[in-house]
């Protein structure tokens, strides 16, 4: 799609579908929203969902189409947009259409003077008595239900979807009662007849999720991995959606969720095997794709034949090559580049108790789960030696991506695995010893040869160089070993200089390891009682040591990419920051898996609980607020100049500024950035870490950071603390898509005076007021170019000099991203909210 194209438009376009809207919904009277034995709808009324009037039920015709049907659409979107058909394969051809409940408490679809012939359409529903009185309602999830006079639900169209699933609405197999709930295309955009698509889970095995083409799977979208579904890899957590996944003995389903009503978010299969999830953007009157399949080659279901790896990136474009330890069943088509005879083992080699062992293929689709066996008790560990254990087991992978936890194994062919550039899954394939050894030996194969001569250099030149360093040192020493005792104490006094102190390495610093018994003990092994919030890096309790001491703890996700060594050192050199508006860290705690970050406790809390709370608002009166925008501006100047390592914040916000006693500032999470892996001055990330809300542009959309993306997320922060309000919050009075561009409307009409925070007392001082206010917004321009540095703000508070203009501040809605097949700004941009979050594309 055309990004210029769909920016701008003109009144005409405008207009369009609103024209559209009255001719295809004529709604001549709107009913109440229940429908009884006396209460019907005819052709031309329109029922209304109750509380929010999110959907419309009415007769509609398609574009192009004078045919008939009753349906529900979007009430509140210009665009027609049908989400669920009733009449799909019997359709009305005049208006005399209606919908009424019948003598036995069934919903019917007829013709107005036919009402004893056979209805076109019906909810079938077996209600028990035909005494019982019923009514049908929509309910504002777009769900039409019938329910008794006791409540209980008889019939809901949710259980029987057309094309179009909506939130809440569940796909997928209720075990108990055969339901079995799925997509079906339309025929056509024309035609929602029952089309030859559809789109559902397959309970066999360990369940997936396929899109079939006239019965036969086109595209495997996998198995559950715990967080998406092992096909499609756009799919990363968000904290705008919802995601749960429910297979037991009553049911294997999946429900997408929404947390915030105002958001409309919809999957459509469509007609030619296409699944698009997308939102409505208002601003824009489209609909945007989030994710959406098959896109590739590889996607195509069993594209490669047995036994293969279907890989789009492979350099000499053919995309199929064996799994480790298998050839090409039949080489001259292979050559050829035919690659759906698919691959056999190895032929003379034995793969049962003789050496044999496991190769790892990461970032890949697993093989069909469909025949493989799951355990979900047993660790990966013991998923390896189960298979170990059974020769016929020819791979196995962890069932559970989140935890690392459940055993897939396969034990015959592998089908349709693929591999992706990012994400995925790994699995660990059988191979003979022989096979073992070659990638033993080379356990960096998959760099190509280029990789590995490069590495091999390396190593040499550093065997030598750690060799002759050896030889020197050893020469040196017998040389001067009688002078041993008189060379450690000047070597002591030397160590006490402290700009050498700051380079040490991690063994020799000052900063305390706890062990991870100690901080469980003081945290009572991490309960919940003791959590005081979770962020996008992990989640942080109070705790309290043996000694006395309050601590507050940061047990870190094991997202980071980081190594042991490097961690050890990022933590040192980070506890070196210190600024009395950074929180101090006290120590660390890293054992196995395990990585913490220990912290002086803070009584206070942090600063959103103070300015976002009505009954705590007035402890901060505008002196303090001063002095707390002045300290936040002083240490974040401090980590991105003044300090040696200059760190990028990335992700300042209220919750992330804490209070000490005397209510001044103190940063927190500073240098996570860092530990997380990746300390450039500018740099492109796929890891796009940070609270929408407080994220520049250019970072959330680009996912390009510097340290003028900090100065952004200040600017924010800043006009937070002047309003008492949130910038991505709801509040009746502002009808700007957030507070920055509400301030920023004020501020041009020189009304920002209106949007200050009532509670702020008597110190307040109307002329420090707007200059904060222009200082925030100078700080949230929309080109990073534009925005002050920190030492900029710093000097603009502190003295009364003239300030600039501020440019146009950013929308988070107004520039969108067309590509929608790039995946790091996936989901969140709709985003009006304040819930930290964290999309992780690299690993
Ligand atoms: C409707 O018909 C017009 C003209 O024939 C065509 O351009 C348009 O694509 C059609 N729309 C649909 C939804 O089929
Ligand atoms: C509408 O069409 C039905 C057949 O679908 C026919 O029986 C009925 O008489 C028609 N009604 C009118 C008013 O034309
Ligand atoms: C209605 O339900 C019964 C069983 O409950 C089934 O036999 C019948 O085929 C259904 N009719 C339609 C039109 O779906
Ligand atoms: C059904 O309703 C009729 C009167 O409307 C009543 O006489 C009859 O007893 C009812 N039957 C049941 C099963 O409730
Ligand atoms: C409705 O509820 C009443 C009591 O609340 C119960 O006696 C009755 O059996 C229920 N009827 C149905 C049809 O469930
Ligand atoms: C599905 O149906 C459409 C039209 O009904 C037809 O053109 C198409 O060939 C069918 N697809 C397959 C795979 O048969
Ligand atoms: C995966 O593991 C996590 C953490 O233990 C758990 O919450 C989740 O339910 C598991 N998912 C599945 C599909 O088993
Ligand atoms: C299956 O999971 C659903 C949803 O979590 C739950 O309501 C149901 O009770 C579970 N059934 C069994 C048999 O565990
Ligand atoms: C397998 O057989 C081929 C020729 O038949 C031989 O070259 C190769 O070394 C054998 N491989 C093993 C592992 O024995």
């Amino acid at each position: 799609m055309n990004c210029k194209t769909m920016k701008t438009f003109s009144a005409k376009e405008f207009l369009n579908p609103f024209l559209l809207l009255l001719l295809f919904f004529p709604s001549f009277h709107s009913l109440d929203n229940t429908i009884t034995q006396e209460n019907l709808i005819k052709d031309g009324d329109v029922l209304v969902s109750k509380d929010r009037g999110n959907f419309a039920l009415g007769f509609f015709s398609p574009k192009n189409s004078t045919n008939r049907y009753l349906g529900i659409w979007y009430n509140k979107i210009s665009e027609q947009t049908v989400v669920w058909v009733a009449n799909r394969d019997t359709p009305l051809y005049n208006t005399s259409g209606v919908l009424s409940i019948n003598n036995h408490g069934n919903l019917v679809l007829h013709d107005v003077k036919n009402r004893n012939l056979n209805a076109l359409w019906s909810s079938n529903a077996s209600v028990a008595s035909s005494n019982v009185s019923v009514s049908a309602k929509l309910l504002d999830t777009g769900n039409l239900v019938l329910v008794n006079n006791n409540n209980t639900v008889l019939w809901q169209s949710f259980d029987h979807p057309g094309n179009t699933l909506l939130p809440f609405m569940k796909l997928g197999l209720d075990r108990k009662t055969g339901l079995n709930r799925f997509l079906t295309s339309w025929k056509s955009a024309k035609d929602p007849g029952t089309g030859n698509v559809t789109y559902r889970i397959d309970p066999s095995g360990f369940p997936q999720l396929f899109l079939l083409k006239d019965k036969a799977a086109f595209w495997r979208v996998g198995s559950w991995t715990g967080e998406r579904w092992s096909g499609v890899p756009e799919m990363t957590p968000n904290f705008i959606f919802t995601v749960s996944y429910v297979n037991n003995e009553s049911e294997v389903s999946i429900m997408y969720g929404v947390k915030y009503p105002t958001v409309f978010s919809r999957m459509v299969l469509d007609e030619t095997g296409h699944v698009t999830r997308s939102t409505w953007q208002a601003r824009e009157h489209r609909w945007f794709p989030i994710w959406d399949g098959p896109k590739e080659e590889c996607d195509n279901f069993r594209r490669c034949g047995s036994n293969t790896n279907c890989d789009p990136y492979n350099a000499d474009r053919f995309v199929c090559e064996c799994l480790p330890g298998f050839e090409p069943r039949f080489a001259r088509e292979w050559d050829l580049r035919d690659g759906s005879g698919g691959c056999i083992r190895k032929r003379n080699v034995s793969t049962c108790r003789s050496g044999e062992g496991f190769v790892r293929v990461s970032r890949v689709k697993v093989p069909d789960t469909s025949k493989a066996r799951v355990d979900n008790m047993i660790s990966v560990r013991e998923c390896r030696e189960r298979c170990l254990g059974d020769c016929s087991c020819a791979a196995y992978a962890s069932a559970n991506e989140s935890s690392e936890t459940g055993c897939l194994t396969w034990h015959s062919d592998m089908e349709d695995t693929r591999t992706y550039t990012q994400v995925g899954q790994i699995l660990y394939v059988r191979v003979d010893a022989h096979e073992l050894a070659k990638y033993e030996k080379h356990p960096y194969g998959s760099l190509g040869k280029k990789g590995m001569v490069a590495i091999l250099t390396i190593t040499v030149f550093m065997l030598l160089f750690l060799g002759f360093t050896f030889v020197f040192w050893f020469a040196k020493a017998r040389k001067q070993g009688l002078r041993r005792a008189r060379k450690y104490s000047f070597r002591l006094s030397f160590d006490d200089s402290p700009s050498l102190k700051e380079f040490d390495s991690a063994q020799n610093s000052d900063l305390p390891f706890f062990d991870l018994s100690s901080i469980a003990a003081a945290t009572d092994n991490f309960s919940t009682a003791n959590k005081l919030g979770q962020g996008g890096f992990g989640s942080v309790y109070k705790g309290l040591l043996s000694n006395g001491t309050t601590i507050a703890v940061k047990r870190l996700s094991k997202y980071s990419g980081q190594g042991i060594e490097e961690f050890k050192n990022e933590v040192v050199l980070i506890s070196k920051l210190q600024h009395r508006n950074l929180v101090k860290i006290l120590g660390c705690c890293i054992q196995g898996e395990e990585k913490m970050l220990i912290y002086e406790y803070l009584p206070n809390k942090s600063l959103d609980s103070f300015i976002f709370d009505e009954s705590k608002k007035s402890q901060l009166d505008w002196s303090k607020r001063f002095n707390i925008i002045c300290g936040i501006s002083r240490g974040m100047l401090y980590l991105h100049q003044d300090s040696r390592l200059r760190i990028i914040h990335r992700d300042l916000k209220a919750s992330n500024v804490l209070l000490d006693s005397a209510l001044n500032p103190k940063i927190a999470d500073f240098g996570m950035a860092r530990i997380f892996g990746g300390d450039q001055v500018e740099a492109n990330t796929n890891r796009v870490v940070g609270t929408y809300g407080y994220m520049s542009p250019e970072y959330a959309m680009e996912g390009q950071f510097s340290i003028k993306s900090d100065v952004y997320s200040f600017g924010v922060l800043l006009l937070e603390i002047v309003t008492g309000r949130k910038n991505s919050g709801q509040y009746e009075d502002i009808t700007s898509t957030n507070l920055v561009g509400h301030i920023w409307e004020l501020w041009r009409e020189g009304k920002t005076m209106e949007i200050v925070d009532q509670s702020l007392g008597e110190s307040r001082c109307d002329l420090e007021i707007q200059r904060c206010i222009q200082i925030g917004l100078l700080c949230a321009q929309d080109y990073a170019a534009d925005r002050p540095s920190m030492s900029g703000v710093v000097s603009m508070l502190g003295s009364d000099s003239t300030l600039p203009t501020p440019k146009q501040p950013a929308f988070i809605f107004k520039k969108t991203n067309c590509d929608s097949s790039n995946p790091s700004t996936g989901e969140g941009m709709y985003s009006v909210n304040e819930v930290s979050m964290t999309i992780i594309e690299a690993r």
